[in-house]
């Protein structure tokens, strides 16, 4: 993938404070409450014009990395809701919860994990000091119903964790396809969660969207491809931050990891929420399929085409999301840039511009001048057939920058009278306000070269 070319030298910008990001998202078409005009859902999202354009981005850039780019991995999309069984032999019926206690005083409620060491041994809320009451356990799994008639409706679950269908489509993946271990699966896709303490935003939501590889080897090469894996995407999201500083790796504790794995790292990324999980890279071991094998009665063994040998196939796993990274994004790219005149600060996001949600606008220099109007207007028609582009020409240029940097949009493209003269614009890019002159025919692929991957 190809850097940030302009990139400021001195990156070094304080944590932003989540309410800029949730305002911006706001005004400016990202995110929106859902089911807002009823007051709203807690930890529940919908995506505006500009967010579902940096979502396609994120998750294109994810499936072009991971999918498209590797021989040995294919993708599937399977569906949200499953044979109830499944749950069951994954362990979430029975493992996937949250310990819970509430303040007796302020009535608050905390996750036992999420509470600081002192106030469990002395039983104290946090926030008031008041008595807590006796832990309860939650399932997280959301339940829904199949079937019209009461009575012989079949209770299942809405999707937990994504990766279930991976291991519910192995075999078929192997019978239908070439593919032999070691490789791997992908998927993108939508999980629910009945969280009981949603939160920061876009961070611990109760429907969200994550993203897997499932990487089946042989348990002898157990540790080489967990290696492997979790190098390949630690560097993926290094080269979509400006932080790289603020990335690092956890180990989970034993008492921390999750009832399917045997070993696992986060990969954190710090924001003003501090040190947070932004992806998981887990040891699933054989886990999942001899679970699957139990409880479907199926054998989801795996027989080698050169030895012969067959065995249950090993797991390294690799679980994001889309709305984590969409987060950490925005929270990574802001910036309110002094301006060296006096006047309101420059509110810019420093978005890479492959993942930006529009990559040129195209301005021109004014709009009461109908050749300049209509030369713009023919360049923002090419444009957009390749890449998203808008046209814009409300207010005065300087104002229209503004715009387009607050959103990110790396490139602005300026029709002025020049252009009428010799067919050259001016483009203007975001993070350092330098601006070359360029005809107009070597517009596309100029622009192409910098916000596409390659
Ligand atoms: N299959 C493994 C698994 O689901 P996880 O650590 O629970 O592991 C993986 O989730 C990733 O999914 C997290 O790293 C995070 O990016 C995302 N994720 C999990 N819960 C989330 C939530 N409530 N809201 C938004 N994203 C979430």
């Amino acid at each position: 993938m190809t850097q940030v070319e302009n990139k400021p030298a001195a990156y070094d910008t304080p944590f932003v404070p989540i309410e800029k990001i949730v305002a911006l998202c706001k005004r400016r078409g990202f995110v929106y409450p859902n089911s807002e005009i009823y007051g709203g859902v807690s930890g529940i999202y919908d995506f505006g014009p500009l967010g579902v354009e940096l979502r396609n981005n994120i998750r294109r850039y994810w499936w072009w990395s991971m999918v498209q780019m590797n021989d040995n991995v294919v993708g599937i999309e399977g569906a949200i809701i499953t044979h109830p069984k499944v749950w069951e032999a994954s362990g979430h019926v029975e493992n996937f919860v949250d310990r819970l206690v509430d303040c007796k005083n302020c009535k608050r409620r905390f996750r036992i994990d999420q509470l600081p060491e002192e106030n469990i041994i002395q039983n104290k809320c946090p926030v008031c000091g008041g008595e807590l009451t006796e832990p309860r356990r939650f399932n997280l799994l959301m339940e829904t119903y199949l079937g019209v008639v009461e009575g012989e409706r079949m209770k299942t679950y809405l999707r937990g964790e994504a990766c279930q269908n991976i291991y519910l489509d192995f075999d078929n993946v192997v019978k239908s396809t070439r593919m032999q271990i070691p490789f791997g699966i992908c998927q993108i896709g939508k999980a629910f969660r009945n969280e009981v303490t949603p939160g920061n935003f876009l961070f611990r939501q109760r429907e969200f969207e994550q993203w897997d590889l499932q990487f089946f080897v042989h348990p002898s090469e157990m540790q080489q491809w967990f290696d492997y894996w979790k190098e390949k995407r630690f560097e993926w999201y290094e080269g979509i931050i400006n932080h790289k500083d603020r990335l690092h790796f956890r180990e989970h504790g034993p008492d921390e990891l999750a009832h399917y794995a045997k070993k696992a790292f986060d990969i954190e990324y710090q924001t003003i929420l501090g040190w947070q999980e932004w992806e998981g890279i887990h040891w699933r071991g054989d886990w999942d399929l001899s679970r699957h094998s139990e409880y479907s009665g199926q054998d989801l063994s795996y027989t080698d085409q050169n030895t012969r040998e067959r065995y249950i196939p090993w797991i390294v796993e690799t679980s994001g999301g889309v709305d984590r990274t969409f987060l950490n994004l925005l929270l990574d790219a802001y910036e309110e840039e002094p301006d060296p005149t006096g006047k309101e600060p420059r509110t810019v996001l420093r978005l890479h511009p492959m993942l930006a949600p529009v990559k040129v606008a195209v301005l021109p220099l004014q709009k009461n001048k109908e050749e300049l109007v209509t030369t713009a207007r023919d360049i923002h028609k090419t444009l957009q057939r390749l890449m998203v582009s808008q046209y814009d020409d409300v207010s005065n240029i300087g104002r229209r920058y503004r715009r387009q940097d607050e959103i990110g949009t790396p490139y602005c493209v300026t029709v002025d009278f020049q252009t009428l003269d010799d067919g050259t614009v001016t483009v203007r890019e975001r993070d350092r306000m330098t601006q070359v002159r360029i005809n107009i025919n070597e517009l596309p692929m100029y622009l192409l070269e910098r916000v596409t991957w390659q």
